[in-house]
C-alpha cells in the first residue's frame, strides 16, 4: 500500500549519493580530532553559519542541551518560549542535566516572544533571584507551524539580551527553512546570536546528526561537555558525510516543500470540518484543528489505514510536515483521504 508519511521531515531517508559518501568516507578518531570528514563538516558548517566553529552531534537536542550547559552554570536561569521544543520536547534536559530554572512567556502566533516580555523576565539583582544568563528562541517554530523569525526580530532580541549580559543561543533545527522562506543568506538570521544549532537529518534529508556553531572559545567548551555527555564519537566521518551531502544539495530544494505545504494547506481549507491552525503556512509545517463532531482518534486511525500519516498534537490538535519524500501529487494523495475520512466519520 502507498504511504504518505507527512508526520515529520524526520522520516526522510538518506540519498543515494549520501549512502555512497558514508561508504567512500575518509574516516579517523573524531575524539582525537582526527576524522577528516567530521572536521571537513564543521568547517562547512560554521562557514554556512558564519560563525568561527562547529561542533558535530547526534541529534538537535543534543547540541541544544550542550549550547545550555556551556552558556549556564547550575542555577542559572534561561528564557525560553512556551511552545519551544527545548522546553517542550527535549525530556527537561536542561533542568535535570543542567541544573538551571526555566522562566517560561508566551510565543506569539509568528514564534516570538515579545521584547517586552523577555525584558520584564530577565532578573534584576536581588539576593533571592537566580541569575538570568540565556535567552533561547527557535527558527523556523515547530509548534508554531513553522513560524519564521526575520533577521530584524533576531537582531532586536540579540541587542535586548546584550544589552541585560545575557547569551542567545537560537535553536536553528529548520534554520534553512528560515533563510528560504525569506529568501535571506542564513548568516543574516545567526549574524547576532552567540550560538546556533541547525539538523541534519530534517528536511535536509541526512540520516543523522546536527550542527552546534559559535565561537572557537565556545565550541571548544562545548566539546568538552558534548564528551561527558556521552557523544564522543570515534570514526563518525561515515555519518558526517551524508552531512555534506546534505549541506551541499538539499538546500535550495526545501522551497518545494514549501509550496507543497502551502498546497496541503489550500486544499485543508476547502474541506469544512478542517480549521486550519495557522494564518499563515510560511516553510514546510502546518497545524490543523477537526471539528468536533467525531472522535480525533478515529480520524487519526481511519486516515493510517489509508495510507496517510500525520501527527496527533493532542486533542483535536495536528501536525502535518512536507519533505523531500512526498511530491505534489502525494499531497493530493493525501487531502483526498482526509476528505474521505471526514465525510465517512460523520
Ligand atoms: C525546533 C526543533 N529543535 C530541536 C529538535 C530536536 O532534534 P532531534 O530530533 O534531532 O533531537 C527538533 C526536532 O523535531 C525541533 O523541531
Amino acid at each position: 500500500m502507498k504511504i504518505i508519511d507527512l508526520r515529520s521531515d524526520t522520516v526522510t531517508h538518506p540519498t543515494e549519493a549520501m549512502r555512497r559518501a558514508m561508504f567512500e568516507a575518509e574516516v579517523g578518531d573524531d575524539v582525537f580530532g582526527e576524522d577528516p570528514t567530521v572536521n571537513r563538516l564543521e568547517v562547512m558548517a560554521a562557514q554556512k553559519m558564519g560563525k568561527e566553529a562547529a561542533l558535530f552531534t547526534a541529534s538537535g537536542t543534543m547540541s541544544n542541551l550542550i549550547a545550555v550547559l556551556t552558556h549556564t552554570n547550575h542555577g542559572n536561569e534561561i528564557i525560553l518560549g512556551n511552545g519551544a521544543h527545548i522546553f517542550l520536547n527535549e525530556v527537561g534536559g536542561v533542568a535535570a542535566l543542567g541544573g538551571v530554572v526555566t522562566c517560561i512567556i508566551p510565543n506569539d502566533t509568528n514564534g516570538q516572544l515579545s521584547l517586552d516580555s523577555i525584558e520584564k523576565a530577565i532578573r534584576g539583582k536581588n539576593i533571592h533571584y537566580p541569575v538570568t544568563t540565556l535567552l533561547c528562541l527557535e527558527n523556523t517554530h515547530n509548534r508554531c507551524g513553522g513560524a519564521v523569525l526575520t533577521p530584524e526580530y533576531t537582531s532586536s532580541a540579540a541587542q535586548l539580551a546584550h544589552q541585560h549580559g545575557l547569551k542567545f543561543h537560537l535553536d536553528g533545527a529548520r534554520i534553512f527553512n528560515a533563510s528560504i522562506a525569506l529568501g535571506v543568506p542564513v548568516t543574516e538570521l545567526t549574524k547576532d546570536v552567540d550560538s546556533v544549532s541547525f539538523c541534519l537529518s530534517k528536511g535536509l534529508s541526512a540520516p543523522i546528526g546536527s550542527l552546534l556553531c559559535g565561537n572557537k572559545e565556545f565550541i571548544e567548551r562545548a566539546r568538552k561537555r558534548r564528551k561527558m555527555l556521552g557523544g564522543g564519537m570515534r570514526q563518525a566521518g561515515v555519518i558526517a558525510a551524508a552531512g555534506i551531502v546534505a549541506m551541499e544539495t538539499m538546500i535550495d530544494r526545501l522551497a518545494e516543500d514549501h509550496t507543497n505545504a502551502r498546497r496541503l494547506a489550500d486544499g485543508l481549507v476547502r474541506i469544512p470540518d478542517i480549521r486550519l491552525g495557522q494564518e499563515k503556512v510560511m516553510t514546510n509545517i502546518l497545524m490543523f484543528d477537526l471539528a468536533r463532531t467525531f472522535s480525533s482518534i478515529q480520524f487519526l486511525n481511519k486516515l493510517t489505514a489509508s495510507g496517510v500519516k500525520i501527527l496527533s498534537l493532542g486533542g483535536n490538535s495536528f501536525r502535518a510536515v512536507t519533505h523531500r519524500m512526498v511530491n505534489a501529487g502525494d499531497i493530493d494523495f493525501a487531502l483526498n483521504k482526509i476528505e474521505a475520512a471526514c465525510r465517512e466519520l460523520k
